[in-house]
């Protein structure tokens, strides 16, 4: 089953349990505890007989692709609790909701920061990596991500030359 949400009316309980594995994974991480990181929209959570095996969060955000405005889903913090991994429920998770990017929440595309070594997953699942530069803003000022980008589209992949996130990262 899957259910969206808005992500500031998922129950404490549920939150508590994403925060509970979301540290559990990246908090050691320094770039990932250094960053300030945009407060998600929505949340997907793909339940299985009662339980939490897959679930994510999209930021909604008018990006700036070379000199064009376009309003994307972005997809952060894709996780799969460690008992359930390697049965296909990401994979299920993110093919099942690809629709709601583009028809319930009207984006033109998706976009989402990752490392190098899930490339590879996230390809078999129709995303494609992109060589451009990439800004986010920081209190600090403005940064170059320094991983990978992965772009969703429709109708063809697109290669863009810059583009800024106008805002925190996800
Ligand atoms: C990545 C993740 C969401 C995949 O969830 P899942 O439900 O196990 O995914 P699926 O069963 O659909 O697919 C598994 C595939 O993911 C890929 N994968 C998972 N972790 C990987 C890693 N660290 N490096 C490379 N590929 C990886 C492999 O291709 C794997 O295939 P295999 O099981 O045949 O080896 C899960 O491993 C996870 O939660 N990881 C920690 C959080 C994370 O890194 N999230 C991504 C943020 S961008």
């Amino acid at each position: 089953m899957i259910e969206i949400s808005r992500y500031t009316e998922l129950s404490e309980e549920v939150r508590n349990q994403m925060n509970h594995h979301i540290n559990d994974e990246f908090g050691h991480i320094p770039i990932v505890a250094e960053t300030e990181w945009a407060t998600p929209n929505w949340t997907i959570l793909y339940y299985d007989n009662e339980q939490i095996t897959t679930f994510y969060n999209i930021v909604i955000r008018e990006i700036k692709i070379d000199n064009k405005q376009i309003r994307v889903g972005g997809i952060n913090n894709v996780m799969t609790p460690k008992e359930f991994r390697g049965m296909g429920y990401a994979s299920k998770a993110l093919q099942e909701t690809e629709n709601v990017i583009f028809n319930d929440l009207d984006c033109q595309m998706g976009l989402l920061l990752c490392a190098d070594n899930l490339i590879p997953f996230y390809e078999k699942l129709n995303w494609y990596n992109i060589e451009c530069p990439v800004y986010f803003e920081q209190s600090s000022g403005k940064k170059l991500w320094g991983a990978q980008t992965m772009l969703l589209t429709r109708n063809g992949k697109i290669s863009p030359d810059k583009i800024e996130l106008n805002g925190l990262p996800w």
